[in-house]
Formats: C-alpha cells, structure tokens, sequence
C-alpha cells in the first residue's frame, strides 16, 4: 500500500471517477473523505470503501458553498487530524455555443469549474504547509487542453482551471505541495447523460466515440483512477503543474 498513514478529500465523490478514485486511494490505505452534495450517494462511496476494508467518513457538501467547505476541512481535522490529498473533482457542463449559452450559464460554471477548486484548496494549503507537503489535484478536462465545437463555457473554465493549478504550483512548490490537473477525455459516467441527450441518444454518441477518439472506445473510471492514484502519491513525487491527459488520444485527433 503506497498512501499508508495518508488523508484525503475526494469531492464529486459519489459517483463516476470521484467514486474510483476514492475507492483507489482507500485501497492504496489512505483515509478518505467523500464530499458530494448529494448525501446519500457519499455515504453510498463511504460504505462501499468500509466494505472492502478501508477508512472512509462522508460529508455531504456543496462544493459552491464557502460554509460547507470549511464545515469539510473542519470534519477532515477532527477526524482525521491532517490533510495529505484533496482531489478537488466536482465540476459541470454547460454546453452550448455563445449564442446559447446565457450569462448565468457562463457564471453557474466559473462557480463549479473554477472558484469552488479556488476556494477550497485556500483552505486546505495551510494545513499542507504545517505538515511539509501534500498533493492537490484538480479535475478540468481534456476539454482544457484543446478546443472543441459548442463548449464555449466548459473549455473556458477547464482551461482556466489549469492556468490556476500552474499558478499554485508556482507560489507553492517550495512548501513541498504539488498541484497538478486531471483532465480526462469520454468516460461513461451519468456526467455525460444531458450531452448524450442532445446528441440523440446513446447510438450517436457510440458512433462519435468510436469515429473521434483513436482507440475507439470509452474510458472507464478505473482507468482515471489510477492517473489520481499516481499523481496523489510519491510516484509522481517531482511533478507539478502539469496537466494530465488520459483520453485515449482524443487531444491529438
Ligand atoms: N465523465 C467524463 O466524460 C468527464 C470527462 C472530462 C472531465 N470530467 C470531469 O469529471 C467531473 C465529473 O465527474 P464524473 O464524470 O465522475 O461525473 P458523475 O456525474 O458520475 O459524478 C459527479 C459527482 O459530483 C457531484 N457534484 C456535482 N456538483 C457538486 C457540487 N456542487 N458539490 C459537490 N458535489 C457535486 C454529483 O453529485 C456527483 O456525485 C467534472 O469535473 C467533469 O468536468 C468528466
């Protein structure tokens, strides 16, 4: 086990990838937090983690709440006493082109995509400075990497989330933290179900899948995880600010 001793904060954690990746880290023998806003579906990861042996609280939390996220550090604290890992995931997709896409709609995705990473690693650094380091990894997208139609407020804030990551992994390498970002490409998670749904259904976005990423297929949780998995632990020890792209070579179509 290669996160012994170690405490992390998964938010979005009740399903999809934030699900994978808590249940990787608690594998690895970290004790993890689960923040979603919606509380049984955290408790849901929370018991699927003790099931298979691990430690894990849940805490329901709106990560657009200033309140909420430092009721989340102060339950971490007491619990746990330290804070190791915060993979900071929960995000939305807005899509639509300029002119369909309202400025509430722009707004609703800053808050998510961009502010709530902002606000919760401001309050979690302090505690990773008193220790001697720590690892912060925020989820943006593939769709931070490269441009694409009808995403105008989505690829603009997960491109803008990784400009912040850089920019905290500047002002606080020498305090040992890492910040780097996560951006995956397709993984069939119900994230994507409003978009499949304007694509026309599930048969349409098959075929896009298959005609527009490389490998041809999907992505699944799992294999996000272990990308969280080696950025929140000492493999990845001299990486910071970096952006990692796992999405079967769709950035590069
Ligand atoms: N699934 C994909 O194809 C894909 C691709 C690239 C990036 N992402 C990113 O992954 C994240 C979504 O993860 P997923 O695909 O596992 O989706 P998901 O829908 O399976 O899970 C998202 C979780 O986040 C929670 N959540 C939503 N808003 C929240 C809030 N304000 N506070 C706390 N929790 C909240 C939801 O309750 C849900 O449990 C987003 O940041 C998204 O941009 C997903």
């Amino acid at each position: 086990m290669i996160l012994k001793e170690r405490v992390a904060i998964v938010t979005g954690a009740g399903s999809g990838i934030g699900r994978a990746g808590a249940r990787i880290l608690a594998r690895e023998g970290a004790s993890v937090v689960i923040a979603d806003r919606r509380p049984a579906a955290g408790e849901e990861t929370a018991a699927i983690i003790s099931g298979a042996g691990g430690k894990a609280i849940a805490v329901a939390t709106d990560v657009t709440d200033q309140a909420q996220l430092e009721n989340l550090v102060k339950c971490t604290i007491d619990t746990y006493g330290r804070i190791d890992i915060l993979h900071s995931h929960a995000g939305i997709q807005v899509e639509g082109p300029l002119l369909e896409v309202d400025p509430a709609g722009m707004d609703e995705s800053w808050e998510l995509n961009v502010k709530a990473h902002f606000a919760l690693a401001r309050l979690v650094t302090p505690h990773m400075i008193a220790q001697g380091g720590g690892s912060v990894i925020v989820t943006s997208s593939n769709s931070g990497v490269f441009h694409d139609h009808g995403m105008i407020a989505y690829a603009t804030s997960k491109h803008a989330v990784i400009a912040m990551t850089k920019q905290m992994a500047i002002d606080y390498g020498k305090y040992n933290i890492r910040f780097n970002a996560l951006c995956p490409g397709w993984v069939d998670t119900p994230f994507n179900e409003p978009y499949i749904k304007q694509m026309g259904g599930r048969a349409a976005i098959e075929a896009y899948v298959k005609e527009k990423i490389p490998m041809g297929r999907w992505a699944t949780a799992e294999e996000i995880a272990e990308g969280i998995l080696f950025l929140a632990s000492d493999r990845s020890s001299f990486m910071t600010g970096h952006a990692l792209v796992i999405d079967g070579g769709e950035c590069i179509f």
